[in-house]
């Protein structure tokens, strides 16, 4: 380990497996790990952004590490949550983009700050929840985000961007767009909500695990409950089995094809998304497709949740890309519709 100033540290050839929930044992050239901006201002001003495009490593939630990586990785470990300002209905929240997301939820119930509820237990950390606009259970960041503030590789500035400049779509954003590659998310600002919340209870399983529960009025901490408690029923912890989540993104077709479908499977679910489209769950075409619970060498689809794929130990990054690639090309086959993967490849 050298120090490059004060405080961040290089390894050469670092080994990944820890630092990727799918528990792919790649390896980096060099890893980076950033605890302050000034360290990435101070790599801006020693050229690195100019020699190389740096590989930003966030919590490794949501990535597939096909290869070893031989651009330099700067792990992003920014901490801190901070109430910038409150009123009696809203407070602004920031928080920089190394915090664990899950925690930042477990911080915001614990002081009664609604609007993250639906989003516990999501792997990862802040700075990758607004790439992706992260959603689940009825609620995206987008609901709740103000604004995102990211380094510029170009210019080496800070800058910020509103919720309406960040073009926040369905696991989208800028930053999966125009600004791929040139920005490093260091924080966001999130407009929480104050007593008394409006809970978002609507999302199918949710209501249905309340009404079990015999819970009619839920506050934000039976959501966080609600949720975590599904999550755990249906999702892989991933301290236990290699996954990233959701492996692709649920399809959005046309509603002519999805018409089509229902002649041949009467139960296909579809989710009316404008009057021309439909998003169908990419969980039950690859259930349907025969993939369910299969296993085909360290590698599988987990067996509660078709969606996630997973490593079952010593998976190498081709061994799973080849998985996601079989997959895809069955559902093709018997559906006519193409999954697009939501985790990110990295080659
Ligand atoms: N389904 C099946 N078989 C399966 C899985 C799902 O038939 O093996 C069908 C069922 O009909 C079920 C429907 O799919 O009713 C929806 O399933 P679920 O509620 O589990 O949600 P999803 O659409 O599979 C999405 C997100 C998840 C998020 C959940 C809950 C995407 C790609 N995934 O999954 O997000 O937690 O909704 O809101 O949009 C993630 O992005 O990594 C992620 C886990």
């Amino acid at each position: 380990m050298t120090q490059i100033n004060s405080t961040a540290e290089i390894t050469f050839d670092a080994d990944l497996t820890a630092l990727n929930t799918l528990g792919i044992a790649a390896k980096a050239q060099k890893l980076i790990e950033i605890t302050s901006v000034n360290q990435l201002k101070q790599l801006h001003k020693d050229g690195l952004f100019e020699k190389e495009q740096p590989f930003i490593l966030g919590g490794g939630s949501n990535i597939l590490l096909r290869r070893n990586i031989s651009r330099t990785v700067l792990k992003i470990s920014l901490v801190g949550i901070t109430v910038l300002s409150e009123d009696e209905r809203y407070a602004l929240v920031d928080v920089s983009a190394g915090v664990n997301w899950h925690s930042l939820v477990e911080w915001a119930v614990e002081n009664n700050f609604g609007g993250i509820e639906n989003l516990a237990l999501i792997p990862g950390t802040v700075g990758a929840a607004p790439i992706q606009n992260i959603g689940a259970y009825g609620v995206e960041l987008k609901d709740v985000i103000e604004s995102v503030t990211f380094f510029d590789l170009e210019s080496g500035m800070n800058q910020t961007l509103t919720n309406r400049e960040c073009i926040f779509g369905y696991r989208d954003s800028i930053f999966k767009n125009e600004l791929k590659g040139k920005v490093i998310v260091t924080g966001i600002c999130l407009k929480l909500t104050k007593p008394p919340h409006t809970v978002n209870s609507s999302y199918r399983s949710l209501s249905e695990f309340l009404q079990n529960k015999q819970i009619t009025d839920p506050g934000i901490d039976d959501i966080f409950d609600a949720v975590v408690a599904i999550r755990e029923s249906k999702l892989p912890n991933p301290n236990l089995i290699g996954n990233a989540g959701s492996f692709f993104k649920n399809p959005i077709v046309e509603r002519t094809l999805f018409v089509a479908l229902t002649d041949t499977f009467p139960d296909i679910p579809g989710y009316e998304v404008s009057k021309s489209q439909v998003k169908i769950p990419a969980g039950w075409l690859i259930e349907k497709a025969g993939w369910k619970g299969k296993k085909v060498g360290n590698v599988g689809t987990y067996k509660n949740q078709a969606l996630v794929l997973v490593n079952y130990g010593g998976a190498t990054g081709e061994e799973l890309w080849n998985h996601a690639l079989r997959i895809q090309k069955s559902v093709s086959e018997t559906f006519g519709v193409e999954l697009t993967p939501e985790v990110n490849i990295i080659e």
